[in-house]
């Protein structure tokens, strides 16, 4: 099986919240040991929507890399580091852009929808359009296989695929390649070029792997292919000529829609936030000040759990002990909201207090956090660098 490469970024718009913890960061440490990773901070990407309050970004790049290790990023397993530490991002961005039809990022559902939704600022500009090319650029030049992202992305990696189909389509051909393949296929004899067109036909339709073992194998026996032919043939089978890039795949990280203090998903836009380096006595004083089932007025009132935003903290918290106590008291009124709070309450925390402890540490000692992202931008650079270098050249720049 193919080895995968795991990339994913985040915008350093603001904290982190217990949202970012299990809609995103767990789902990294887990793949983290699985795969090889990459996880990087979206700075200019920040810049697409924050252009005009730079101090958010500046603020928020390395409390974001503290978080990430805070929460379990091992620099040992995943490679941290900075997207405008890696320029070679932006010139696979310029690049794209040549073969990139406008049409292509207006259509992009996200254009219009979050032009609409932050109206208060002026999004018309040449990068916010760009976003979603400078996210290909991102991802293509890792030749990343595997993207994880929530759901309001996969347009964009969507987009990346085909960027990278357009780009090996144009470049990744030799001059009459077409012919030259189809010549090779006559060398195969009439049988044997039969059944190859025919397994590249099922291949190519259907997704068949096994078509494609089969002509590969039957390729790599043939006596007397010259070594051209054979890898003609070879690329002809999938598609195109050379994969100079590489498609990337939406990773859906699994559906956890962390509820917030009022019941909506959690974030930062409808303040009702809980965030990782929070202190203890302010989470819980927004626990315990939580609307509760707006039926239960007097402690005396029976209640209904699935109409409070508590009981579903409770879903994400508790065990089926625990939970079984709150229907059975809420519905009886046998226990008030205040003591029905205090287990979600303890959990935070204790969720929250070995991840607090390790923040403390990072932030005490900036040299070590700066070190991290120095070695994960010189390791990021090192695989850009090599992708840039066939770009460069497939795109006639490779002359010096
Ligand atoms: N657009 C992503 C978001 O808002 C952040 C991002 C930028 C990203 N570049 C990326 C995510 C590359 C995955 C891969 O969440
Ligand atoms: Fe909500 Fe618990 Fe109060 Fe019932 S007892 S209304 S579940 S906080």
């Amino acid at each position: 099986m193919a080895v995968e490469r795991v990339l994913s970024g985040m915008r350093p718009t603001g904290n982190l919240h217990l949202g970012h913890y299990h809609g995103v960061l767990k789902n990294w440490l887990k793949l983290q040991h699985e795969q090889e990773c990459l996880f990087f901070v979206a700075d200019w990407h920040a810049l697409t929507t924050h252009y005009d309050t730079p101090h958010v970004i500046e603020e928020n790049v390395w409390e974001m890399v503290i978080d990430w290790l805070a929460a379990g990023v091992d620099p040992a397993s995943a490679t941290i580091f900075i997207q405008s530490r890696v320029p070679e991002h932006a010139e696979l961005h310029t690049l794209l852009s040549m073969i990139t039809p406008l049409g292509w990022l207006e259509r992009v559902p996200t254009y219009k929808d979050q032009q609409e939704k932050l109206s208060s600022k002026d999004l018309s500009t040449y990068g916010f359009l760009g976003y979603p090319l400078l996210q290909s650029a991102d991802i293509l030049i890792y030749r990343a296989t595997q993207v994880p992202v929530g759901e309001d992305q996969v347009p964009h990696i969507e987009f990346t695929r085909e960027i990278a189909r357009r780009f090996n389509h144009i470049y990744g051909r030799e001059p009459g390649y077409e012919e030259k393949a189809e010549a090779a296929i006559k060398k195969l004899g009439g049988k044997r070029g039969m059944l190859y067109d025919e397994l590249r036909t099922r291949y190519q339709e259907s997704g068949d792997e096994e078509a494609l073992l089969s002509a590969q194998a039957m390729i790599e026996e043939h006596q007397g292919l010259s070594l051209g032919d054979r890898e003609r043939l070879l690329g002809y089978l999938e598609g195109g000529g050379k994969m100079i890039l590489v498609e990337p795949e939406a990773k859906l990280t699994p559906a956890s829609r962390m509820p917030g203090l009022d019941g909506q998903k959690m974030s930062k836009s409808y303040n009702n936030t809980i965030s990782l380096r929070e202190d203890p006595d302010t989470i819980s004083k927004k626990i315990r000040t939580m609307p509760t089932d707006p039926a239960r007025v007097r402690r005396t009132d029976p209640g209904e759990p699935t109409k409070c935003p508590v009981y579903q903290l409770h879903e994400v918290y508790s065990d089926d002990n625990t939970r079984d106590w709150v229907q059975q008291g809420c519905r009886g009124a046998s226990i008030g909201c205040i003591e029905c709070k205090q287990p979600v309450i303890d959990a935070v925390l204790v969720e929250l207090k070995p991840i607090q402890e390790r923040a403390a540490e990072y932030a005490a000692d900036p040299t070590l956090v700066k070190n991290i992202v120095a070695d994960g931008c010189e390791k990021a650079r090192k695989m850009a660098r090599e992708t840039m270098r066939d770009v460069r050249e497939a795109m006639g720049l490779g002359y010096n």
